[in-house]
């Protein structure tokens, strides 16, 4: 059986939802990781940042629009330093500003992509994929970019059949 790593970061706090704001206890992004590894078993790895973003959402864009800016590497409290076991990576994050934040990118280019499949999966409030699937070509050199999935994030919770189908297809 193929080895699947599901990484993923996910912020908790205020967040656009539905055209308001909403204080989330768990990210969108986190729940339809989980529901990757619930469909095609894997190790969920999650990436988080030494610094935390700020909870308030509109602190929160203007952090995540200099550090894109900026190209900035945010330090990450803990990283994998290899993926050599693993046939598949989903990467799985929100849309921030059209793309990953920026973390993502501090893991990410610590990795040898070589002969891996990749499978974005981004959750949004209306950008979709952004230009994620082109970001990762750039950075996951070596690696074959599959098909990526847009979910709303605002429904994550209600994704689950959608993801599952979209996972199990991708391996
Ligand atoms: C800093 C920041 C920037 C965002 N930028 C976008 C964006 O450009 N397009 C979009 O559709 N949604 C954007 N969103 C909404 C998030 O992508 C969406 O709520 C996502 O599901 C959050 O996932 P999470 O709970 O896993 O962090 C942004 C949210 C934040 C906090």
């Amino acid at each position: 059986m193929a080895n699947n790593l599901i990484l993923y970061y996910s912020r908790t706090g205020e967040n656009y939802w539905n055209g308001g704001i909403k204080d989330i206890a768990k990210g969108n992004t986190e729940i339809a990781a989980e529901y990757i590894q619930k469909a095609v078993g894997g190790d969920l790895f999650q990436v988080e940042t030494v610094q935390d973003y700020p909870k308030d959402y509109y602190s929160c864009i203007d952090v995540a629009k200099q550090e894109l800016r900026a190209q900035a590497r945010p330090a990450l409290k803990r990283s994998l330093d290899t993926i050599s076991q693993y046939d598949n990576i989903f990467v799985c994050g929100p849309c921030w500003w059209g793309t990953f934040p920026m973390a993502m990118f501090t893991q990410l280019e610590q990795l040898d992509f070589t002969g891996k499949h990749v499978f974005p999966l981004m959750t949004h409030e209306g950008s979709g994929l952004g230009s994620c699937e082109r970001d990762l070509k750039k950075v996951c050199k070596g690696a074959v970019i599959g098909k990526g999935l847009a979910v709303h994030g605002a429904d994550a919770a209600k994704s689950e059949s959608a993801v599952a189908a979209w996972a199990r297809k991708c391996i």
